[in-house]
């Protein structure tokens, strides 16, 4: 059976299922097929569903044509020869139910068919969705509703399905032989699924290309003068990308947006069922309103092409319009002076399919209305590495006046890493050594930077190429040293510190970027830096709420550059939450508010001019601007601002900002409180004993029952935390052991006799002499096994003794999920390495340190300090406990002190009532006049969003925050 068939058959018995209730229908597979071709070569197929008065003919094309081909001709008579009243074409991917005259079944467009995606539904979601729209066009001789720009879409998406399969089979053959395109293919590309992405970029600049074709011709037909092209779909088939780059641009953009592409593209090989495809493609769109598309369809079916993976490899992550609309309108304020001729400079440095160039260019086009296309094109700078997306850059820029002549659009491919800032825009010149003193020395020619970076993580980068750049500052210290950016960062840190170079003074930089240097160890080194040469004026993060979900782990950064090192200081930096999806004005005027006070210390008059775009009112008035000392906390009902000096911002030593988006305010008190130190300075964090080989180390009663070692040789020890219920560890709840022959080998005399004369030897000669029989045969069997010869234990000079084993006094579980809590090590068990381990420093009391352990203060800590890892579960790694501030048991003294002994005492036996008199100690001693109860509700708030996967139905942490505007003091040297 044929594929068509095959789907065909699916189709049919899901139709049929799907006409259940409605007995008199019924859905065969009639199986003849359309044209001549087909039947010859059995390909193609049909499915009949007869209706009580009704009857649609399904025609389902074979793979690798474009299911609505020119073949069909008269539809009325096709129908009636079949003797139906609908009729309706489809691959196995798309659906177009067809007008039987030709002619719009809608008064008020011209729709001649309904479009049907069946590519994330299953047959019979397909199927009921193909009846509602049959039922829809007989009951009102209409068509569904639907825009002009869904049906150009599924003819587009049409294309990219029937010719992918085809051209990358044609391309795995080629590969495989020794032809032109298998050498270029190897030098341009590598991996398994290179062929796979190869194709599919061929296939989308294929249907990329008739779209353009089809707008050129419309503006040619319209008398709107639009360029003439006279390759068809030759060309396009021969080179998609340079014949669309070279039909649209000159030869300089041209040239730039193909620079040194590999040229798979140009030997990519296709056939006439391909040729044929587009043909029809091409015939279809002529029949089409092209004027009436709004929107970046061709950046949205790039999105679509790019699989999982290849997304995750290039960091291509796109940017929904209203996000990319507030980044551009912050970075291109209105009454910007610029450096060049009133209209302002604008870099997107990695732009993909042009979200970020095409709002520039809005952006332009509404402060300069008196500029022409060209002038306003001239002004924006795209690059991007990858060609493809580039191309559709560019073709997005030049449609943005439809009709006007594009000649020249400034879209550059390149590594933007390998760019210098050059003499003069819009000259982005290749670097030669991007970390020589000279180039940093040329003039920065951009007003704004902007964009969304990609986000491949660090492991995945050529660092040298990525680094290079960093030469340019400040005699390199930002390259190497303790001041340098440090090398775990991921790809998007490197184009903001490139991005950099390319700014003048005052100019302004806003990008999408993950959150993780507001909360990882390397975050610290990219926060000194941008402190070093931006005013930091917002970082914007999102509520899952709040747009794309894929947009929970990003947020804003909107910076200004800036060498003044005291208005850097002044600068007051708002952290801004998103928890619904807000209009582009509320942002901004979350953003901005308070700009209007305090003659604009805050930054936001740039060198060069004032920057005003206003609006700046928001519904609450201008907030307060905080006192270097104080962070003021707004809350309104689509945002929360954290409002601080960009001083104390710097001042955070552990570099976790990241709280100052998502904590509630109440643990934002907390975390700048005063009386906070870092738990390091309470204990020693270490995690617990690393053995190298867990299953020999421990051993349980089973085990012992078989190898009944000495209890010498055993300490009572605890593997893991999971599932436990108390909050304390004792010898007698546990059943692990861990091997302890340290006290043995410590003595063992150098002059004990052994035939190779090692210390392991002699270690087993005197098990012998002893009689520790066991034990030297519970080794044996290790050695067996192999375990000796594992890293860790080849590495030690007696590969069973693991030396003086850790036994902390608290175990600090490194996952943790419904309840966090610390453990009090009472019987000072040896734990294993999935745990941390608190030992505490001289003169530190047990059980005042555990009491603040075990107070929801630290619990609530603990969820801004961690993150959330797969299944909602929080993660602290050792580092992080170390840094995790906590309650200065200085700070409590005398009643107090033997108060809150004495509530962890009764908690720590089990009377769970404790917890809120140990709650409102705390807060006590921290000066806050917060409840037990809304402590817990915070902390519960906070597990709750964590875990929101899970169960879904959380509020945020917020809603049990005060709401309005509050300011505290802070700190600056707190929070650490
Ligand atoms: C997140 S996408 C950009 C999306 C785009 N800003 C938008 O919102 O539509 C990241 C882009 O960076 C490009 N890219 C990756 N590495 C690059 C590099 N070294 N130089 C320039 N562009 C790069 C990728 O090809 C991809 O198109």
């Amino acid at each position: 059976m044929s594929d068509s068939a095959r789907a065909a058959d699916q189709f049919a018995a899901a139709l049929s299922a799907s006409l259940d209730e409605h007995p008199e229908a019924t859905a065969e597979r009639v199986g003849t097929a359309a044209t001549a071709e087909r039947q010859a070569t059995d390909a193609g197929d049909r499915i009949r569903v007869e209706g009580d008065d009704r009857t649609l003919l399904i025609d389902v094309a074979p793979a690798g044509e474009f299911p609505l081909s020119e073949d069909w001709g008269d539809l009325a008579g096709v129908a009636g020869a079949a003797d139906a009243t609908a009729l309706a074409t489809c691959s196995g991917r798309d659906c177009f139910l067809r007008s039987l005259d030709g002619e719009s079944a809608n008064e008020n467009d011209a729709a001649d068919f309904h479009y049907l995606d069946l590519r994330d539904r299953t047959p019979p979601e397909a199927a009921s969705g193909l009846r509602d729209a049959v039922a829809h066009l007989a009951e009102t001789d209409r068509f569904p509703a639907q825009s002009e720009r869904e049906r150009v879409a599924g003819l587009l998406r049409a294309l990219q399905g029937a010719v992918r399969p085809r051209l990358e089979s044609l391309a795995r053959e080629a590969a495989a032989g020794d032809g032109e395109f298998a050498t270029r293919f190897e030098a341009g590309t590598d991996g398994a699924d290179a062929i796979s992405a190869a194709a599919g970029q061929y296939a989308y600049l294929l249907a990329a290309g008739a779209l353009y074709e089809t707008i050129r011709g419309e503006a040619a037909a319209d008398g709107e003068g639009g360029p003439s092209r006279t390759d068809g779909v030759d060309a396009l088939l021969a080179d998609p990308l340079d014949s669309l780059a070279g039909g649209l641009f000159d030869q300089a953009t041209a040239e730039a947006i193909t620079n040194e592409a590999p040229g798979v593209f140009e030997t990519f090989p296709h056939d006439s069922a391909v040729e044929r495809a587009v043909a029809d493609l091409l015939g279809a769109l002529e029949r089409r309103p092209l004027s009436a598309v709004e929107g970046d369809l061709l950046g949205e079916l790039y999105e679509d092409l790019l699989a999982p993976a290849e997304r995750r490899a290039d960091g291509q992550y796109y940017t929904p319009p209203e996000i990319a609309d507030t980044v551009v309108r912050w970075a291109i304020p209105e009454g910007l002076t610029t450096t060049s001729d009133g209209v302002p400079t604008v870099l997107d440095p990695a732009s993909g399919s042009g979200t970020f160039a095409v709002a520039a260019y809005r952006r332009l086009a509404a402060l300069c209305p008196d500029s022409h296309h060209g002038d306003l094109l001239d002004h924006v700078a795209a690059v991007d590495v990858n060609p493809v997306p580039l191309v559709t850059t560019a073709l997005n820029l030049a449609v943005q006046r439809a009709g006007t002549e594009t000649p020249a659009v400034r879209a550059r491919r390149a590594s933007f890493l390998d760019l210098g800032p050059g003499t003069a825009f819009p000259d982005l010149s290749p670097d030669g050594d991007p970390s020589e003193a000279d180039s940093s020395a040329a003039a920065p020619a951009f007003d704004a930077v902007v964009g969304n970076p990609p986000f491949v993580r660090q492991e995945a980068l050529e660092k040298d190429h990525y680094r290079r750049h960093l030469g340019a500052f400040a005699d390199g210290a930002y390259a190497d040293g303790p001041d340098a950016v440090s090398g775990k960062s991921d790809a998007y840190v490197y184009f903001l510190t490139q991005a950099t170079r390319f700014l003048r003074e005052g100019g302004r930089l806003g990008f999408v970027v993950p959150t993780k240097w507001l909360m990882t160890d390397y975050g610290r080194s990219v926060q000194a830096f941008l402190a070093d040469h931006y005013c930091v004026h917002a970082v914007v993060g999102f509520d899952h709420r709040a747009f794309d979900d894929a947009l929970v782990d990003a947020a804003l950064v909107l910076l200004e550059r800036c060498s003044d090192p005291g208005r850097r200081d002044e600068t007051v930096t708002r952290f801004v939450r998103l928890d619904e999806s807000t209009e582009v004005d509320a942002v901004l005027d979350a953003v901005r508010s308070g700009e209007s006070t305090a003659g604009q210390a805050d930054g936001s008059v740039a060198d060069g001019g004032a920057l005003r775009d206003g609006n700046e009112s928001d519904d609450g008035g201008t907030a307060p601007r905080p006192a270097p000392d104080e962070a003021v906390v707004r809350t309104r009902a689509t945002h929360r601002t954290v409002a601080l000096r960009q001083s104390a911002v710097t001042a955070v030593e552990s570099g976790k900002l990241a709280p100052f988006l998502s904590a509630p305010a109440l643990a934002i008190r907390f975390l700048q409180h005063p009386d906070l130190i870092r738990l390091g300075d309470l204990a020693e964090v270490a995690y617990g004993n690393k053995t190298g080989a867990n299953r020999f180390f421990f051993l349980d009663e089973t085990d012992l029952a078989e190898w009944p070692i000495d209890d010498r040789f055993l300490a009572p020890a605890i593997r893991s935390v999971r599932g436990r219920e108390s909050r304390v560890l004792t010898a007698e709840a546990t059943d692990q052991y861990l091997l302890d022959v340290r006290p043995y080998v410590d003595p063992v005399p150098d002059a004990e006799t052994a035939a190779d004369g090692s210390l392991d030897a002699r270690v087993k000669a005197a098990l012998a002499r002893d009689g520790y029989d066991a034990l030297l045969a519970y080794v044996e069997w290790g050695e067996r096994e192999g375990y000796h010869e594992r890293q860790t234990c080849a590495d030690r000079q007696v590969w069973f003794d693991l030396g003086s084993l850790v036994r902390p006094e608290i175990v600090h579980p490194k996952f943790f999920d419904r309840r966090v809590v610390p453990l009090w090590n009472r019987d000072r068990l040896a734990p294993s390495n999935a745990v941390d381990g608190l030992s505490l420093r001289d003169g530190v009391d047990e059980l005042v340190v555990l009491g603040l352990l075990h107070s929801t203060v630290h619990e609530v800590l603990l969820e801004c300090w961690g993150r959330a890892e797969g299944g909602g579960v929080l993660q602290l790694m050792t580092y992080e406990v170390e840094t995790l501030p906590a309650v200065d048991p200085a700070r409590i003294g005398g009643d107090s002190r033997e108060a809150l002994i004495d509530a962890t005492r009764r908690l720590l036996d089990g009377d769970e009532s404790a917890q809120t008199d140990l709650d409102a100690l705390v807060l006590d001693v921290l000066g806050l006049d917060a409840d037990p109860a809304d402590l817990r509700a915070v902390r519960e708030a906070l597990v709750r969003r964590r875990r929101r996967n899970g169960d879904g139905d959380a509020p945020p942490a917020e809603r049990v925050d005060d709401r309005g505007t509050r300011s505290f003091a802070v700190d600056p040297a707190a929070g650490r």
